[in-house]
């Protein structure tokens, strides 16, 4: 079984996915309307937690639940057929040679299914879509067609269970938020408006509407089953349903009110005579409504196959144009697979990691790393908005350097944790650097770092180990001066304060605390004696990155720095006292005391000279350190790092009486902070192969079997090996992994680890998903969590930026490519169209003496066929050149590689 490629912009085809479990499909638009389908079109839709139109699923459901969009076509009064194949006798049939076929043909927010029943002589095409437009409803165009010799009476019935609530009462109080459910129909559809909600807000008064409505241009329902009891009928089920067994359908006609019952939009049509190869059509829309009228405006609009084809177009359109990244080289399929990588970034920004079936966590919003990780691919793609949508971000760091752990909807919305749950996760003062140092190096903004803005507060303080009893939530979510007014600094104060609380932030082995975990959430129990050293060295490259980007502004006539007061406390010790655990508590502990309610106000300066010398004395100590300390080796002689001490105090990794220990974050990190030497990465890339590899399930593992519940550790191990985070192919690391690896200027090894995920991934037999990239592949080589992963920002951002070596320095465009040989084309050229300064580049590489990247050069580039003369020797264009190419047109950039 395999998905083919239709075109250029990411459709496929494909047959019979129905015989494939855990598939679906992700349908969303950005008016938050959050979709998915499976094959025979269950799933769920919902707005968020709390307004889910379907009954809410995770993966088990799409098998289990009968709760799907069931569709029913009544054939000469007395057969039955599902459109879907949701009866029980299609089911019955479905491993015998009496299956009806099934394609499926889908692309961004789009998806038809096409089901043939040679027994009845019909064919059925099933087109699913999420308007682009922004009205909030999830459409269906139905068409039946007659594809045997004779005329037939056909009648479709719809049989979509509403479930109008919060998914929160899939158990609790399910039968008693029936209750508040009042359901009317209407002269083309079933209305439910629930009078109140029961979850966790309390009970509030109800203020969202749910329908599903249908017709065509000149047909309306003839009647209803708005009640779902009276549908399924006295013992039987939505694939069962007895209300259909009858001679003479019991419907509802429009203007009936009931109330108290599961609701169902069960739209019943009128039966028409259709000829062999007529065809019918009937267009149904299921949505939401911040009242009726809002409702039925969203809806009733695209109740005619015109109207729905109009829309199909305009998303198709829309999606195509926001998906305005690509690459071209010898492998089209994996040309075809970036579209998708690239489409999945914007899937997490709607969805955020709870809304597709393998929900990871939480009801809705993202946590603080995804949310500056889903930048990265927004810088690739649509960098206007980034800037602002950075600064709001950096309003959620905490004056402790820690941050808020809960995000609201909107941007720059950081919520108080009320249930006072203390959460400090190790590594989330290093992502707001990489993002915002890319930001700066494709835009040239680094004025963004001198811009303003608040910090957030909270009752949390002292990075989690106090509380300040001081704060209530009316005064507000943003740190104050002694005078009572907001508080701001400068970007780079909030750097400054992420980067040097945390370096002081140690245990007993120098390392930075693991906290409640680091970037694995599964290594959450050593928060009392564990250590992240993986992400120490991070907290190193950023430390030096920042003095880097000093220089830059000194360039720039920017020499002198206002700082908070407080924060000189962090800077000019000694560098005696780092190795110091004792002293460097002690000063942390200061610090935090003096910001734990308020802070003075007071702002000092410092040079850039000074602070730069701080920043990278600190780093150089921790690049020292951990070069002394950390690096292990086996018996076979293999070496690599341990990035991890437990809550019991000892090293993780390294060879053991149960084998070999060893993670990939451990040297994902040190690889990319420049932490291991040249040298050391050609043994972890050694030591990486032979304790981690497994190409049967799409490369790089992220550990190794401990063979131990740790429990002190984290829960991954409690999670069966090769599952999740105890030893899946994770592809987030996967990814950082060949990204670190190009960084070291190690490019097969690099390319080696993007594309054998790409090889796992595109081989449907073995991974059993759409295409794209999952969260992780487990143990049998299945893809998992699809779609929604930080995976797809990393894959796209080393593609382009590593392997396709096209980056923003300080604004300018480097070209610095690292493609192997192979990857080019049949014409040796291999090319990558994207934007940059605003601008439409295709920027093609042009390798005729196919040579590989440890030889070649960038000789010549040529723009729209003009040879382009750089300045000083160095391979890059300026900004302002190409600013001064027009808006409008595709501009070709030819590099010739020699
Ligand atoms: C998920 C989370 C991410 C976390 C990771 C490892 O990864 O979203 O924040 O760091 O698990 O525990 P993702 O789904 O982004 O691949």
């Amino acid at each position: 079984m395999k998905y083919e490629r239709l075109g250029e912009q990411g459709n496929f085809i494909m047959e019979n996915p129905d015989l494939v479990s855990g598939l679906y499909f992700p349908l969303a638009n950005e008016a938050g309307v959050m979709s998915s389908v499976s094959p025979d079109l269950s799933g769920d839709s919902k707005m968020d937690q709390n307004s889910f139109l379907l009954p809410p699923v995770s993966c088990e459901n799409l098998h289990n639940d009968r709760s799907s969009r069931n569709i029913w076509c009544r054939i000469n009064g007395k057969e039955l057929w599902s459109l879907t194949g949701r009866s029980a006798w299609q089911q019955a049939k479905k491993f015998s040679r009496y299956k009806e076929p099934v394609v499926l043909e889908a692309g961004f927010m789009h998806h038809k299914i096409t089901r043939i029943s040679e027994e009845n002589g019909l064919r059925a095409e099933i087109s699913s879509v999420v308007p682009a437009t922004g009205e909030t409803v999830e459409l269906m165009k139905i068409q039946i067609e007659n594809i045997s010799s004779e005329y037939k009476n056909l009648q479709m019935i719809t049989a979509i269970p509403m479930y109008a609530r919060s998914a929160d009462n899939i158990r609790d109080h399910r039968h008693v938020t029936a209750l508040l459910h009042r359901i009317k129909t209407t002269d083309n559809g079933v209305m439910v408006i629930p009078t109140m909600t029961f979850d966790e807000r309390g009970h509030k008064r109800n203020h969202r509407s749910y329908g599903v409505f249908g017709g065509n241009e000149t047909q309306k329902p003839m009647g209803y089953y708005p009640v779902l009891g009276d549908f399924i009928g006295e013992g039987g089920n939505l694939e069962t349903p007895r209300a259909l067994w009858e001679s003479c359908l019991n419907v509802k006609s429009a203007n009936y009110e009931t109330g108290g019952y599961e609701a169902l939009g069960g739209l019943c049509f009128p039966e028409c005579r259709v000829a062999p190869q007529e065809t019918i059509t009937y267009v149904v829309a299921m949505g939401y409504g911040k009242s009726e009228e809002d409702l039925m405006e969203n809806c009733c609009g695209f109740l005619s196959e015109t109207a729905f084809d109009r829309c199909w177009e305009k998303t198709k359109e829309y999606w195509k144009e926001k998906v305005n990244i690509s690459v071209q080289t010898g492998n089209s399929e994996f040309n075809h697979w970036m579209k998708w990588v690239s489409f999945q970034p914007m899937l997490r920004r709607i969805y955020g990691c709870s809304f597709l079936p393998h929900h990871d966590y939480g009801k809705g919003g993202r946590g603080w790393r995804d949310l500056w990780q889903d930048c990265l691919a927004l810088l690739m793609m649509n960098p206007e908005g980034v800037r602002q949508m950075l600064l709001d971000n950096f309003g959620g760091v905490r004056f402790d350097g820690t941050n808020a752990t809960i995000i609201g909807s909107g941007q720059g919305e950081f919520i108080a944790d009320r249930n006072n749950i203390t959460r400090v996760w190790m590594d989330h003062g290093v992502w707001p650097f990489l993002t915002t140092e890319l930001y700066i190096h494709q835009t040239g903004d680094l004025g963004i770092l001198l811009e303003e803005k608040s910090y957030f507060k909270d009752m949390q303080a002292s990075r989690g180990e106090e509380k300040d009893s001081q704060w209530s939530e009316n005064e507000g979510e943003a740190l104050k001066k002694i005078s009572s007014q907001i508080y701001s600094g400068t970007i780079l104060e909030h750097l400054l304060i992420q980067n040097l609380t945390s370096f002081y932030d140690v245990g007993e082995h120098n390392h930075i605390r693991i906290r409640g975990a680091d970037w694995n959430d599964a290594l959450d129990l050593a928060s009392e004696r564990g250590e992240s050293v993986a992400f120490t060295t991070m907290y190193a490259s950023n430390l030096e990155g920042i003095a880097n980007l000093l220089i830059e502004l000194n360039k720039q006539g920017v020499d002198s720095f206002e700082l908070s007061e407080e924060i000189f406390v962090l800077l000019g010790q000694s560098v005696l006292i780092y190795n110091d655990i004792a002293k460097k508590t002690e000063i942390l502990a200061d610090y935090c005391r003096k910001c734990i309610h308020q802070i003075s106000g007071e702002k000092v300066a410092i040079s850039g000279e000074k602070l730069q010398e701080d920043l990278r004395g600190k780093a150089a100590w921790i690049y020292n350190h951990i070069r002394e300390t950390e690096w292990v080796t086996s018996k076979e002689g293999h070496g690599w790092y341990n990035g991890y001490y437990d809550n019991s105090g000892n090293k993780v990794e390294g060879e053991t009486e149960t084998g070999i220990r060893m993670m990939l974050t451990s040297q994902v990190f040190p690889l990319m902070s420049q932490t291991a030497t040249d040298l050391q990465v050609k043994e972890i890339v050694k030591s990486a192969n032979a304790y981690l590899y497994r190409r049967e399930i799409g490369g790089y593992r992220l550990n190794t079997d401990f063979h131990e519940v740790k429990m002190d550790l984290g829960r991954m191990f409690g999670f069966a090996y090769g599952h999740k985070e105890n030893g899946a192919v994770f592809s987030h690391m996967a990814v950082m992994f060949g990204n670190a690896l190009y960084r070291r200027n190690a490019s097969r090894e690099g390319y080696g680890a993007l594309i054998s995920l790409f090889d796992h991934c595109n081989d449907f037999e073995k991974s059993k998903i759409y295409p794209g990239i999952p969260e992780y592949i487990d143990a049998n080589g299945r893809g998992v969590y699809h779609y929604l992963t930080g995976a797809a920002s990393w894959y796209l951002v080393t593609v382009i930026t590593q392997m396709f070596g096209i980056r923003g320095y300080y604004g300018n465009l480097a070209f610095l490519p690292q493609l192997l040989n192979e990857q080019f084309d049949e014409e040796k050229q291999a090319s990558a169209s994207m934007e940059f300064a605003g601008r439409h580049l295709k920027i093609r590489y042009k390798n005729e003496r196919q040579l590989e990247p440890d030889i070649y050069q960038v000789s010549k580039i040529t723009i729209d066929g003009v040879p382009y003369k750089p300045q000083n020797q160095e391979q890059m264009i300026r900004r302002e050149d190409i600013i001064s190419l027009s808006e409008q047109q595709l501009h070709t950039i030819e590099v010739t590689l020699n």
